[in-house]
């Protein structure tokens, strides 16, 4: 039993074996023989930091290296290998992405998202990796938040009903060959921070707190959740990396929270509420409440020191130090890492393999939601003659959004997959006629509907915060008055990863589809266009009728200009 040969385990370790385990460096931040001369634990790629050679056998052959080194420690204890696969695995070329988990909240299908947790976890473990830093279960109440559409949406039993993803990525249990550790973050409160900032501070009553943002972390512990990232956030002024009360008595006391709790980037500097280096004071408040592995990317070396000082010097009692390596070791035991270490090299070929694609184009179907349709402009006719503009609308990397191949998402071309474009000339075929500009110029005269692809371009945390509101670009402005001009009915399919504000523009649209961020699977937004599958997909969110509006959520006096759970159907 893992329990037992945990304890045989530390039973031999020494202390810094101990503290190497509890340490997280990112990989390039790592020299030639320190995973063993350290006995590291675990490595991540944070955002962007993939292998020069950016495919599944590159991702494997670098993973392999790295756990050759701590096959060659004393006790051979495998490193982890953690990564944001946050819409797929975002993070190799050629991957499956799926729609954001906006898209995904507005689906209302829980199963559909666990068979999607499923689908990352096989092309995660295709790449050789572990550990996914997913699913995001912040329950998101301000849309000028940038991490809006890492959500699946307002509402706690939405976000509490979509931690299927964790039995997906998952499996029934851990240890499966396509299995990997599944990371409920950031808990808790980030959604709920002041004027939607991120890592900001959540003021709100300790039960408002339990009734919004804790249920859905609940939900994942329920579901065997394996490790729980802490927020950035604050909650009334105090940083959750050092809130022993939330991380050690609430998600591992009340809930009974049996993983590991990892920090996240570079957090403990924070504890203090200065964003400066770490502190011995910051590195035992971090540990002392609780967390157990501690994400040190590039600092790494200092902190198993200081951790050793304040070890020695009793600030950090060893229990804890004891309790932190079991929960971690117990992990790696029940994946199979001792028995397994090395990448499984039999499916670099499911990364992006067409089943995947089907999944991921049936979810971009289902996330679309249906605002507008006066007079029954949509579903689109095939045999008709379509102008298509805007940014969005040939981009896979727009529709993607942040976390993709990138920390802030690319826009430009990536190749796999297909734009919303491409899915609307692929549907109209030989029938009819499409024109594209996207600056929306030229508008030819026989155009019968002209489609509007326009809306927010890629952007990941505080990078996409909009403290002012959320509105459409001034490009994406120009781009409908050269459609006004022409006189044509105008369908617009937004792409953004929350609501816009578009209150102003609305009327002069026959249509409005929300998109949300799609992934690569555009034809699934021409699927809906055409009708050959009805719109289904319901609002995740309130879509604030003004910024100054926000927040706004069911449930308050605010009425907003499209309730929480709204969307049309032909
Ligand atoms: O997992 C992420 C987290 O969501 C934001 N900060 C960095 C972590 C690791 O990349």
């Amino acid at each position: 039993p893992v329990a037992e040969r945990v304890d045989d385990l530390l039973g031999r370790m020494t202390l810094d074996e101990k503290l190497g385990q509890m340490t997280q460096a990112e990989r390039k931040e790592v020299g030639a023989g320190e995973i063993t001369s350290y006995a590291l634990g675990s490595l991540l790629s944070g955002g962007g930091s993939v292998p020069s050679d950016n495919t599944p056998q590159g991702w494997a052959d670098m993973y392999d290296a790295f756990q050759a080194e701590a096959m060659a420690t004393r006790l051979r204890i495998p490193m982890i290998y953690g990564v944001d696969a946050v819409h797929g695995h975002n993070n190799v070329k050629g991957a499956t992405i799926f729609p954001h988990n906006i898209g995904l909240g507005a689906t209302r299908d829980p199963e559909l998202v666990r068979r999607i947790g499923e689908t990352v976890a096989i092309e995660v473990t295709a790449t050789g990796l572990d550990w996914d830093f997913a699913p995001c279960l912040c329950v998101a109440r301000d849309i000028r938040w940038g991490r809006t559409y890492e959500s699946f949406g307002e509402d706690p039993e939405l976000a509490s009903a979509m931690t299927t993803i964790v039995t997906g990525l998952q499996g029934e249990k851990l240890g499966g060959p396509n299995s990997v550790l599944a990371t409920a973050k950031h808990y808790v409160g980030d959604g709920g921070t002041n004027g939607g900032k991120d890592q900001g501070d959540a003021q709100l009553s300790e039960e408002e707190l339990r009734k919004v943002h804790l249920p859905p972390f609940q939900a994942a512990v329920k579901a065997g959740v394996g490790s729980v990232m802490i927020s950035f956030s604050s909650f009334n002024g105090v940083k959750l990396h050092g809130h022993r009360q939330l991380i050690t008595d609430v998600l591992k006391g009340e809930l009974g929270f049996t993983g590991f709790v990892v920090s996240d980037w570079n957090a403990i500097d924070q504890i203090d509420g200065v964003r400066d280096v770490f502190t011995p004071e910051e590195v035992s408040a971090a540990v002392n409440a609780g967390i157990d592995m501690v994400m040190v990317p590039e600092r790494w070396r200092e902190f198993i020191s200081v951790l050793r000082d304040e070890v020695n010097a009793g600030r950090v009692p060893l229990d804890r130090i004891d309790d932190a390596n079991r929960r971690i070791l117990a992990k790696k035991f029940e994946l199979g890492m001792f028995e397994h270490p090395m990448a499984d090299r039999s499916q670099f070929d499911k990364v992006g393999a067409p089943a995947h694609r089907e999944l991921a184009r049936q979810a971009v179907r289902q996330s679309q939601v249906l605002l507008k349709n006066d007079g029954g402009v949509l579903p689109l006719k095939k045999d008709s003659r379509i102008f298509v503009a805007g940014r969005n609308a040939d981009d896979i990397g727009n529709q993607s959004g942040g976390w993709t191949l990138t920390w802030q998402g690319q826009s430009g071309p990536i190749t796999d997959g297909t734009t919303i474009l491409q899915g609307i000339r692929d549907a109209v075929g030989t029938s009819g006629k499409v024109t594209f500009s996207a600056d929306g110029t030229g508008v030819p005269a026989d155009t019968d509907v002209a489609v509007a692809v326009i809306g927010e371009t890629p952007y990941a945390e505080y990078e996409g915060d909009r403290p002012d509101g959320v509105t459409l670009t001034q490009a994406d402005l120009d781009t409908l008055a050269e459609l006004r001009k022409s006189g044509k009915p105008v369908v617009v399919v937004l792409v953004s990863g929350r609501p816009v504000d578009v209150t102003a523009q609305l009327p002069q649209w026959r249509a409005l589809l929300a998109a949300w961020l799609p992934g690569t699977e555009g034809a699934g937004v021409a699927d809906v266009l055409f009708g050959s599958h009805k719109p289904t997909g319901k609002l995740p969110m309130s879509w604030p009728a003004t910024p100054d509006q926000e927040p706004v959520n069911h449930g308050d006096p605010k009425t907003p200009l499209f309730p929480y759970g709204f969307g049309l159907t032909y």
